[in-house]
This record gives C-alpha cells, structure tokens and sequence, in this order.
C-alpha cells in the first residue's frame, strides 16, 4: 500500500508532513479533515442524490418509491457494494435494512465493525419488480452513478458482494471462486465476498463471509482505515 490517506490529501510516506502526520495518527487521529473539502463531499454526495431521485435511465424508475442512493460514513476508506434496493430499503431510503442487512450488520459487528463507520452503496439504485436479480442492462445504465460515487469517496477498498457487484467492478465472475481475494483496480483494493441474501439463504456459507470479513477488518485495522 503506498500513498497514506488523510482526509483528502494523498501524502508519499517520505514527505516531512507525512511523518507529523504518522505521528498524529499515533496519537489516535484517524482524520485531518479539512472543513472545506469535508462539506464539498457531502454536498457532491447530496447533488448526486437528488441526480438519482430524478433519474429515469433504465426500466426500473417506475417501480421505486424513492432511489437509495447509499448509508454510512463518507470518510471511510471502506465502501460496501451490495445488489439493489429491496422493499424495506426501497420504504426507508437506505441500502441493507431489511432481513439482509441485518445479517450484514451483525457480520460486520462479529468482527468488530461498526456499520456506521464504514459506506454501503448497492449497483443499482432503484428497487427491481419483486427483488429480482437487476438485468445487465438495468446495471450498465445505473453504474456511472456507482462510478461517480466511488469517485467522490475515494475509497481505499472496495467490497463487491455478490456476483452481479463482482462482475460489475471487477469484470469478473464466479463469487465461489473470487470471494475473499484481493485484487487491485485502478490503484484501490477490491476483495469480493458473498452476498448477505445468499448467506441467509445458505447458512452454511455465513462462516466464509465471517472469514472473508474478519480478514478485510484487520487488514483495515492495519492501515487505519477503521
Ligand atoms: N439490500 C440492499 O440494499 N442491497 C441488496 O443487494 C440487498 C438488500
Ligand atoms: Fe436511474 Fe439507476 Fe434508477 Fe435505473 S436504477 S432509473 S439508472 S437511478
């Protein structure tokens, strides 16, 4: 992993400012955030949304009661890419709050992750009819949106999870053989894992996914990105 992360600087580590901000972060500050640029991604996250709530790009817009665009922690290095939106998230507006979000939830907490320190974005950001897989056209048509976002968080690592996420940023797919992988593309980690929906359909994987995210946290923990 070569360029440290703070805030929005990208800093070599051989830099003088580099070291002052090592030892910040030895004192435990995981950010410098300046406020500045900490209000212009926000607001680059809200113009997206509203660009979302208005889309009528692909077939699945009349189907929703509200386009979910993402959940959590805009200066997290992480970022979670799940499938689409739900029922429950298609009524709340937010990504992983149904049955499968709860069980993301908890696996992320078993490992010591708390959810709302980390971002939760899904491919598409419409609900399709009767939580059907979304066709590859609905995902090509939705994925700037997901490029824009990626864009403005600049995550360090990226989770795909699931098969229709993996072969979108990845380009590859077979989620048994990837999952839990590490791959890098275009300068940020990608480590594929299974998605929620077919762990609760599946319980006997659910101690795969404990695996793949006990091993993204301490890699995370490793390079203070939680
Ligand atoms: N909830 C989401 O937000 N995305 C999924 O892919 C599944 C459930
Ligand atoms: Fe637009 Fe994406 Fe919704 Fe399709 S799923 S209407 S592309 S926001």
């Amino acid at each position: 992993m070569s360029p440290d992360r703070f805030g929005e600087t990208v800093v070599t580590t051989s830099t003088p400012l580099a070291s002052v901000l090592q030892y910040w972060r030895t004192l435990g500050f995981r950010w410098l955030a300046l406020p500045e640029a900490s209000r212009q991604r926000e607001q680059q996250l809200r113009e997206l949304q509203a660009t979302v709530q208005r889309c009528r790009l692909c077939p699945l817009h009349p189907n929703r009661r509200q386009a979910v665009l993402g959940v959590g922690d805009p200066w997290s290095p992480l970022l979670f890419v799940g499938e689409g939106p739900g029922a429950q998230e298609d009524i709340e507006g937010q990504p992983f709050v149904g049955a499968a979000g709860q069980l993301l939830t908890k696996a992320l907490w078993m490992v010591g992750i708390d959810r709302r320190r980390v971002y939760i974005a899904n491919v598409v950001k419409c609900r399709p009819p009767e939580n059907r897989t979304p066709r590859p056209s609905e995902m090509s048509a939705c994925f700037p949106y997901l490029r824009r976002q990626i864009e403005i968080l600049r995550p360090a690592l990226l989770v795909p999870m699931g098969n229709p996420a993996m072969s979108m940023i990845l380009g590859r797919t077979g989620i048994q053989q990837w999952r839990g992988q590490w791959f890098q593309k275009n300068g940020v980690w990608v480590v594929p894992i299974y998605h929620p929906a077919y762990v609760l359909r599946n319980p006997e994987t659910f101690p795969l996914l404990l695996n793949d995210l006990r091993q993204i946290a301490e890699v995370a923990r490793h390079f203070g990105w939680l």
